[in-house]
């Protein structure tokens, strides 16, 4: 039995698709004082062996919505409930930044775990992020399959990335592509919209480029590796990322920017969402 939170509904099909696995009919509600009840009263009498509850806890309520839904879940008598988080909100705020502050993924990660017996999440920014939960929980790999919307005539492709941190994303976005260079920027943050970039080395002059990250949240960063990349001479510039956040802005800075195409994945749900990670999910369910 799948059961998708609201933000997670494309996904959720697609993996109950790819299963074979009945989908439930969930209820998101919200009571006058602003409290929310995502609810299947359907499901009470299914008595389903195993629930998979499919979130991507891409908002407050969502983190809510997730929490009443692994709730319900034990309340049906599974005998086991997979908590499915393709996109894990407040993965990356994985550190105390100052003297005071919250682990924040640490507080979130036992949230979840009294709810699961287990948990996958897609391309978090750290695979460490899954220590912090109690229960077995498993990074799962989807950036490999960003390959797929690309075009088939790439001119002598350079897949790069935006920091030294996502450039195993670009090597498996690479290797799925089938052929191309490979190198990334040098990457300080001042705030949280405004990012510093310094040009990796490799000569993009007529080249295509790819730019692959785990997330585009603000966009800041990815836009100014368009510009950088505009700068050098590169023929296209493209770019993909497993997360499309694509908060506020985002979009509009990247079009200014003068990128070709952006290609992500439905852990988020965004009009660009154009590749599906059900598939790689559906291994590890
Ligand atoms: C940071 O290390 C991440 O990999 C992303 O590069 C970053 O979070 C993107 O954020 P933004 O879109 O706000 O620049």
């Amino acid at each position: 039995m799948i059961v998708s939170g609201s933000a997670s509904q494309v996904l959720a099909a697609e993996l109950a698709a790819a299963l074979g696995e009945p989908l439930a009919d969930v209820e998101y509600d919200r009571f006058p004082d602003g409290e929310l009840l995502a609810a299947a009263p359907g499901v009470a009498d299914a008595d389903p062996d195993r629930v998979a509850v499919v979130a991507s806890t891409v908002s407050s309520d969502a983190h809510l919505e997730l929490l009443q839904l692994q709730d319900a879940a034990r309340e049906w008598g599974a005998d086991e409930v997979v908590t499915v988080l393709p996109y894990m909100g407040y993965a990356r705020q994985d550190e105390a930044f100052e003297a005071g502050h919250p682990v924040s993924a640490r507080a979130v990660a036992r949230a979840v775990s009294a709810g699961t017996d287990r948990v996958l999440t897609v391309n978090p920014h750290e695979d460490a992020v899954c220590d912090f939960f109690d229960v077995p929980a498993e990074p799962v790999d989807a950036a490999g399959r960003l390959a797929d919307p690309l075009p088939a005539d790439l001119a002598d492709p350079v897949f790069l990335s935006p920091d030294e941190g996502a450039l195993d994303i670009a090597e498996s976005v690479r290797d799925a592509y089938g052929g191309g260079a490979v190198d990334y920027f040098e990457k300080t943050r001042h705030s949280g919209t405004a990012v510093e970039l310094t040009p990796s080395d490799a000569d993009v002059s007529g080249r295509d480029v790819v730019v692959t990250d785990d997330i585009i949240a603000t966009g800041s960063t990815m836009s100014g590796a368009v510009e950088i990349l505009a700068e050098r001479g590169a023929a296209r510039v493209f770019v993909t990322c497993v997360h499309p956040m694509l908060a506020a802005d985002a979009f509009t800075k990247l079009s200014r920017a003068g990128v070709e195409a952006i290609y992500g994945t439905d852990t988020v749900e965004r009009p660009v969402s154009e590749v599906s990670v059900a598939p790689v999910l559906a291994e590890k369910l």
